[in-house]
């Protein structure tokens, strides 16, 4: 059986493919200004980079003026340095109520605590409650994992739909068959890994260079598809030609 091609559509057919491809095509621009104007400024400096997307899933856990205190004035009051790990560790784990009532309270109290608390006087910070330690232990751990989850499941079926879309239209493309094979499948796998990626840039920064390459790989995959697909759409012409062209 003969495969269908974009010269096989009718004037109406045609229209409805490109007015689609543009519409997608413009909508991907938007999502990149957007992206690129919503996260741009995260690490205080100008333009998109790598730090930008991990303080967004990572957040920015280091520089806590806790953390800051016992690595430096505070320092000689807490020697040993499983407690300063310690501390250090549940900073960068979040910080939470139960690690700090459990690990931490237990390493404060035996320094720290003779200053810092009300019963001193001392108009320092208030480290024997936990409502005290957040006011000094305010970590940017990043999106949570429930946005991670509403965001992800949105994009996964919306970009799914689109990917979906524009991959039944550039399936009429005359194009050897690996390769029209590989651009239809690459903005599937890049959204499927740019999403596991954020998971993973929640557990250590250094993903971020996996979401940045699979934004980029969806973006040439779809750039590819709509561009062939417009082209034949609107310049192949006969498949015999083609044939002897190619
Ligand atoms: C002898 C009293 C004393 C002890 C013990 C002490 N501190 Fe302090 N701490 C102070 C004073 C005074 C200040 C305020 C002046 C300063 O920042 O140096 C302060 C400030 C701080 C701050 C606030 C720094 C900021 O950014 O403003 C933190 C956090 C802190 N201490 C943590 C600790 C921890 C943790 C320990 C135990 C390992 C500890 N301190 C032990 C007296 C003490």
């Amino acid at each position: 059986m003969k495969q269908r091609c974009f010269c096989d559509c009718s004037l109406s057919e045609k229209l409805l493919y490109t007015a689609f491809l543009l519409l997608m095509g413009t909508g991907y621009l938007m999502a990149l200004v957007y992206l690129y104007t919503s996260h741009e400024e995260r690490d205080g400096k100008p333009g998109l980079s790598v730090e930008d997307i991990a303080e967004t899933y990572y957040g920015n856990r280091s520089g806590t003026r806790l953390e800051a205190a016992i690595r430096g004035s505070m320092a000689g009051y807490i020697q040993k340095i499983d407690d300063r790990y310690q501390i250090v560790a549940w900073l960068k784990g979040g910080a939470s109520e139960k690690g700090y009532t459990t690990r931490i309270r237990p390493i404060l109290e035996k320094t720290c605590l003779q200053c810092h608390s009300p019963v001193s006087g001392l108009k320092i910070p208030d480290l024997s409650s936990y409502e005290g330690v957040r006011a000094v232990a305010d970590v940017d751990t990043g999106e949570s994992l429930h946005t991670l989850m509403k965001l992800s499941h949105i994009h996964l079926f919306g970009i799914g739909l689109v990917a979906l879309g524009i991959g039944s239209i550039f399936r009429l493309a005359i194009l050897a068959g690996w390769l029209k094979a590989t651009l239809i499948l690459l903005p599937f796998v890049a959204i499927f890994a740019d999403i596991l990626a954020w998971f993973l840039t929640k557990w250590d920064p250094v993903y971020a260079y996996t979401v940045l390459v699979a934004g980029a790989v969806l973006g040439l995959g779809w750039a590819g598809q709509i561009l062939i697909s417009l082209y034949q759409l609107w310049f192949l012409r006969a498949p015999e030609e083609t044939d002897r062209l190619s």
